[in-house]
């Protein structure tokens, strides 16, 4: 550990390596209290945007009806990436799928649906814009993912309803001008020992000074 380290990093380590997606462990039961959601979000406020921009807004829904509708958006959207037979695929990987799918037909019962948005489109942009918009969403929504699970909640980052974005929009009253870039399922987790995932070693993927092969 380094010398002067600021924080503990026994706590802050063990919650940046594992903070998983959580689907299977979602309590549907025990509801979610608006202020901690609020305290999540207030810490998410703090994460980087471009020229301090700020343009995010966050949809929170609770509604019983509107986490249903976007539950069947959700899996109509999705049908295409689950038809089918499961693709032969290691061990984790096969468990991932078997987690997605419980996700997607457990989705109308989690109790809190967060909508991370930014004003703004993509559609076209040149890559330096595109990264800009979404670089000023994704960090606070990964902050958000974070502090839930420090509080004892999880969630899981999905996208696939992004394939019924516009409807999601008429759903929950979105302009046009602004962009959902996620959908996480929000709830108190059943229990909290969450394990680090096997990643390859991290010398596999990082390049020092110049790309090589
Ligand atoms: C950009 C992105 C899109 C994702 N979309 C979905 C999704 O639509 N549904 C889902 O169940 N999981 C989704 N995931 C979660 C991944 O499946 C998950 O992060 C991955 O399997 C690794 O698991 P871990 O997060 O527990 O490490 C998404 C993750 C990312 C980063």
């Amino acid at each position: 550990m380094p010398t002067g380290a600021p924080f503990d990093l026994a706590v802050t380590d063990r919650l940046l390596a594992t903070t998983r997606s959580v689907r299977k462990r979602l309590d549907l039961d025990r509801p979610v209290e608006r202020e901690v959601l609020l305290d999540c979000l207030r810490l998410a406020q703090q994460a980087p945007t471009g020229s301090n921009s700020q343009g995010w807004r966050w949809i929170v829904v609770t509604d019983p009806q509107l986490r249903t509708g976007l539950a069947e958006l959700y899996r109509e959207a999705s049908a295409d990436y689950f038809g089918g037979a499961a693709p032969a695929a290691d061990g984790q990987t096969r468990r991932v799928r078997d987690s997605a799918v419980h996700l997607r037909d457990e989705l109308h019962r989690v109790p809190v649906h967060v909508i991370p948005c930014i004003r703004g489109r993509a559609d076209g942009l040149p890559n330096a814009q595109a990264a800009g918009l979404y670089g000023s969403i994704l960090p606070a929504a990964w902050s958000f993912m974070l502090a839930l699970r420090s509080r004892g909640l999880g969630s899981a980052w999905t996208t696939l309803h992004l394939g019924r974005e516009k409807e999601a929009a008429a759903l929950l009253g979105i302009p046009d001008d602004v962009t959902q870039v996620a959908l996480l399922p929000v709830a108190y987790t059943l229990g909290t020992d969450f394990k680090p995932a096997a990643r390859p070693p991290v010398e596999e993927i990082v390049h020092f000074d110049r790309w090589s092969d």
